[in-house]
């Protein structure tokens, strides 16, 4: 993988709105090369740690570190394994005790160089050291960038489920060069839209519209559409962030598609589907089970579906029964007293939450196959 030259575009920034720990998203293409000015100017000083994996550091370290050298930082790099064996409590302690070895301060900083992995495990671990120090997320994957790096969850995996240990933990800022996608395995870009499709249909029906339109556009990582959909993307998630920053109501509306998908997802081991994949799954088959209890039209469930194939996604879930989907559905975190929730749409842009009852789902689960 090349990197490609340097590009620059004008800098979008999106605030997340979150009283004493609200921050800035900043969105440019060409912006890693101006790392070290953005915390410069966002008053940061001092020695930086930058958690990244080898593949991150190879394509990203050097422009990263001359960056913050040229404004006087000191970075030093943490590397942790790629994909998501790195998120571990293990982890996230090698991590810690690099910190404690290097007697990293308070008042020092840690940046996240790198996906949604890298973003979660490094935003656990300053959480914790010395109770918090400053965190950047530096997203350089589609899911970082429109889901991930904003909205401040962040954690481990156990090994009896995903994120099950984790702290609410915000950042100081945001940081996304476009540019980086370019070098992105073209399947995790369009596992990416599969999140980028979620926040049409669960918030905004023009941009669902959008999508529709600019699709092949986006697919071919046009500078003005892609950096459009990061900002509307993030725009959203800052909303709604800002309205329920714990998941106490409205932010559970951004888990339109991961009932079913989060399913899919651990029963595939977490192998041969990546997360995306299976929320493009699952935002299909959400529709099609709210269309089957009336909640819906069937065009609702038609361009959900349309939309998904066009970006690359698959939509059917595989052959299997339905004891063991529903069996792998009830292992969620969203289940709630023992009744699974679910994100369903009510139209292109509205959603709403609904406690799921077997024999509902059973009698659509046999109608759809
Ligand atoms: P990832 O971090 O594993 O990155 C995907 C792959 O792309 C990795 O191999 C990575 O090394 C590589 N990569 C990263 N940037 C690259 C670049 N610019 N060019 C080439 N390769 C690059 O996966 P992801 O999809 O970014 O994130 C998935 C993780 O995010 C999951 O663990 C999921 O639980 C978590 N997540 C968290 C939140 C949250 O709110 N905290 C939201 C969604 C997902
Ligand atoms: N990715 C879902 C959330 O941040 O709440």
């Amino acid at each position: 993988m090349k990197q490609s030259p340097r590009q620059n575009s004008s800098r979008l920034t999106v605030p997340v709105d979150l009283g004493q720990r609200s921050y800035p998203i900043h969105i440019q293409a060409g912006l890693l090369h101006d790392i070290g000015d953005c915390l410069q100017q966002s008053g940061l000083s001092g020695r930086v740690v930058i958690v990244t994996n080898s593949i991150v550091r190879q394509l990203y370290g050097s422009i990263v570190n001359s960056s913050l050298k040229r404004r006087e930082f000191r970075p030093l790099f943490i590397e942790v394994p790629d994909g998501e064996r790195a998120k571990t409590l293990g982890w996230a302690s090698k991590i810690i005790d690099q910190l404690v070895a290097q007697r990293f301060e308070r008042s020092d900083i840690l940046l996240a160089l790198g996906g949604g992995v890298v973003g979660d495990i490094a935003g656990f671990a300053a959480s914790m050291y010395v109770r918090g120090i400053p965190f950047i997320q530096v997203a350089t994957t589609l899911v970082a960038q429109v889901d991930s790096s904003v909205g401040g969850k962040t954690g481990v995996n156990h090994r009896l489920g995903k994120n099950l240990i984790g702290a609410f933990y915000q950042p100081k800022m945001v940081l996304m060069d476009t540019q980086t996608l370019r070098t992105l395995p073209k399947r995790e870009l369009v596992a990416g839209l599969a999140e980028v499709i979620k926040y049409g249909m669960i918030y905004d029906r023009h941009f669902f519209q959008y999508l529709e339109d600019h699709i092949e556009s986006i697919l071919k990582l046009e500078t003005h559409p892609i950096q459009y959909l990061i900002k509307r993307c993030c725009e959203i998630k800052a909303d709604v962030v800002a309205k329920d920053e714990r998941e106490s109501g409205l932010r559970r509306i951004l888990n339109y598609g991961h009932t079913i998908g989060h399913a899919l997802e651990s029963m595939s081991g977490y192998r041969k589907m990546i997360h995306g994949e299976a929320v493009g799954i699952g935002m299909v088959q959400e529709a099609d089970l709210a269309y089957s209890l009336g909640l819906c039209s069937s065009k609702v469930v038609t361009r959900q579906r349309e939309i998904v194939q066009r970006a690359g996604l698959s939509w059917q879930i595989p052959k299997m029964k339905f004891s063991e989907l529903w069996t792998a559905m009830q292992h969620d975190k969203k289940v709630v007293n023992g009744n699974i929730h679910c994100v369903v749409p009510k139209a292109i842009g509205r959603v709403s939450v609904i406690p799921l009852e077997q024999k509902s789902v059973k009698k659509w689960f046999a109608q759809s196959r």
